[in-house]
């Protein structure tokens, strides 16, 4: 089997604005998928539906060949998939370790009594954090003194402490300079490399025929087309953007 993740036919409305009129996705194991398209597309309701922060209307989600309905984000992360939403959701005051470990602290008995294992959890950041390749060592600075990418790499951590195998991220690059988009991108590629499907939502054509596989083009709440990037520049990828919307 080569999808794990099929989406056919999402519909969402809210009140009387159709947020999704139908869309579909079709992603490939360990491949980059990215979704383009317009300001309200629909791109970002549909990551809702795929996340379990809302309930399609219509339309069915596949994951692994299971055809699935979330309620939830708990949901969908049991199933596999984890979202990086813009905001990053995490907490700032806190250290690398406790982000990474938020809601799911690693325990140890002393005396008989459960108290974190502080240890555990700073040798497992590190771990994960080594994976990406970062160069951050010291796993109890708070992430609010973290660039951008860095602080993208510990969300990704959250993600892969929940042994996400879709993550799905919405934007990483949007508020980045040039170096730390760059960062991002290579922490990407490093996840395919390491087996993760990423899906990845993009204004930046640059960044999409950098890091991406596919691209499925969103539309007036519909999936217009897919293509694959191989020989795709940013120019074309835009031309194509501005072509769907207008038929
Ligand atoms: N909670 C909501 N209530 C009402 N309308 C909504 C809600 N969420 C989205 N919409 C509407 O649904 C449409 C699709 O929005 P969505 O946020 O999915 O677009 P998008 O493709 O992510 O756009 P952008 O590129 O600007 O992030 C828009 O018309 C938007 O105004
Ligand atoms: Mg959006």
């Amino acid at each position: 089997m080569s999808e794990i993740l099929s989406v056919r036919g999402a519909k969402k409305s809210y009140g009387a604005v159709v947020a999704l009129r139908g869309a579909d996705l079709s992603v490939t194991w360990g491949e980059v998928h990215a979704i383009c398209g317009d300001n309200g597309a629909g791109k970002s309701t549909f990551i809702k539906l795929i996340s379990g922060v809302e309930t399609a209307d219509e339309g069915e989600i596949a994951v692994k060949g299971a055809v699935s309905r979330f309620s939830n984000p708990r949901e969908a992360l049991a199933a596999g998939i984890a979202t990086i939403h813009q905001d990053l959701g995490l907490a700032p005051r806190m250290s690398i370790y406790q982000n990474v470990f938020m809601g799911s602290e690693l325990e140890r008995r002393r005396f008989g009594i459960k108290v974190l294992d502080r240890k555990a959890m700073i040798e497992e950041a590190r771990g994960y954090l080594g994976q990406l390749n970062s160069t951050l060592e010291d796993m109890t600075a708070p992430v609010e003194n973290l660039s951008g990418g860095q602080r993208q790499a510990v969300a990704i951590c959250r993600a892969l402490r929940w042994k996400a195998e879709i993550i799905i991220m919405d934007e990483p690059t949007a508020a980045l300079g040039v170096r730390e988009t760059e960062q991002v991108l290579k922490l990407i590629r490093t996840l395919r490399s390491n087996g993760v499907t990423v899906i990845l939502i993009s204004h930046n054509m640059k960044d999409v025929v950098a890091v991406a596989d596919r691209v499925t083009i969103f539309s007036g709440g519909r999936s217009v087309e897919s293509h694959s990037t191989d020989g795709l520049d940013a120019d074309a990828l835009s031309h194509l953007i501005i072509t769907s919307a207008t038929t």
